[in-house]
């Protein structure tokens, strides 16, 4: 039997059929939303690479949660701009740093939003690369400690999960291990499982600070070229000891996300990246297209693929329009 007698087109006829047959729904549910953390009390200052994110001092950073969270968004990430970078990092795992100081404000504005901190170096060292340097070389195994004590001093503070982005080896298994020990067995891992060496992470890395000062990330991030490889990382981060996964960026690598999605049972997360959102907002603001429809078009496509949940920033935008 085919045409005339089938015709598809007879499902997509009305709005309350369209509804009915709808594989893929989006809702707030979905979203975690990441902030921009500054030192000091009541800056909200704009970031020009990420139109209409801002950075924010931890107090405002709290405001902002608890909106997010009124809005229904589950879940915020944090990355942290320090004032003062060495070579190590070290403000990454300081008990008063920015971070630090945005989860304690943030859990008690709105205890019940889960707060997620991203765990690397980048934006806290002077040369803006993941980790310790040998060299020219990002040093795997000496980073693993810093990254541990980075993630524990976050779940401290009071963070849900902490989210490494570093693609250093071995390290999900380093964290896991140093939050046990430390007493912290309830806080969850969601690993940057497959997160590749991007051009999509330029209006992040100024938003956040983190360009390497020389070089670029391509000896510890992935090769866009490969897609097997990511199932490895997965299954890796996996027996390390992650409670959930990632891929990152999203909408280039929507076959990586199916992928993970067929090959593992973890909860999946994709980050659709700063250079996502900036293609869109730019268009938009151009007149070249509707950006409010793109916007909910990449996130569907996104959701579609097989993640669970996206990190996005226009989960705001997009919860409103949802809510
Ligand atoms: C830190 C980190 C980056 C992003 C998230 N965590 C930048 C990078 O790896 O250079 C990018 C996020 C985005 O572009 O929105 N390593």
């Amino acid at each position: 039997m085919s045409f005339p007698l089938i015709r598809p087109r007879r499902l997509r006829t009305t709005a309350g059929l369209r509804r009915m047959v709808r594989e893929t729904s989006l809702s707030p549910d979905d979203f975690i939303y990441p902030l921009f953390v500054v030192e000091g009390r009541g800056r909200r200052e704009p970031i020009a690479s990420l139109a209409g994110q801002c950075h924010l001092s931890p107090d405002l950073a709290a405001q902002e949660a608890k909106a997010a969270f009124d809005l229904g968004i589950p879940a915020v990430i944090l990355f942290g701009l320090p004032e003062r970078k060495d070579a190590s990092g070290s403000e990454a795992w300081a008990e008063e740093g920015v971070v630090q100081q945005a989860v304690r404000a943030i859990k008690q504005a709105a205890p019940e939003l889960l707060v997620i901190c991203d765990v690397c170096l980048c934006e806290y060292t002077d040369h803006g690369h993941c980790g310790l340097l040998k060299g020219e070389t990002v040093d795997n195994d000496s980073t693993l400690p810093l990254l541990a004590r980075t993630a524990v001093s976050q779940a401290r503070a009071g963070a849900d999960l902490v989210a490494p982005s570093d693609m250093m080896d071995g390290r999900v298994g380093a964290i896991r291990l140093a939050l046990d020990e430390a007493g912290l067995s309830q806080v969850a891992i969601m690993a940057y499982s497959a997160k590749y060496a991007s051009a999509f992470y330029g209006p992040f890395r100024e938003a956040a600070q983190s360009a390497p000062s020389f070089g670029d990330r391509k000896a510890y991030q992935m090769d866009p070229a490969n897609a097997r490889e990511a199932l490895k990382e997965v299954s890796l981060d996996i027996e390390e000891g992650a409670d959930m996964v990632m891929v990152k960026p999203a909408l280039p690598y929507l076959d990586v996300i199916r992928r993970v999605r067929e090959s593992c049972h973890l909860p999946l997360a994709a980050y659709s990246v700063s250079g996502e959102y900036a293609m869109i907002k730019t268009a938009a603001e151009h007149g070249l297209l509707d950006g409010q429809a793109a916007m909910l078009e990449c996130l569907t496509a996104i959701k579609r693929a097989g993640a669970d949940m996206i990190i996005t920033y226009f989960a705001p935008e997009a919860a409103g329009l949802l809510g």
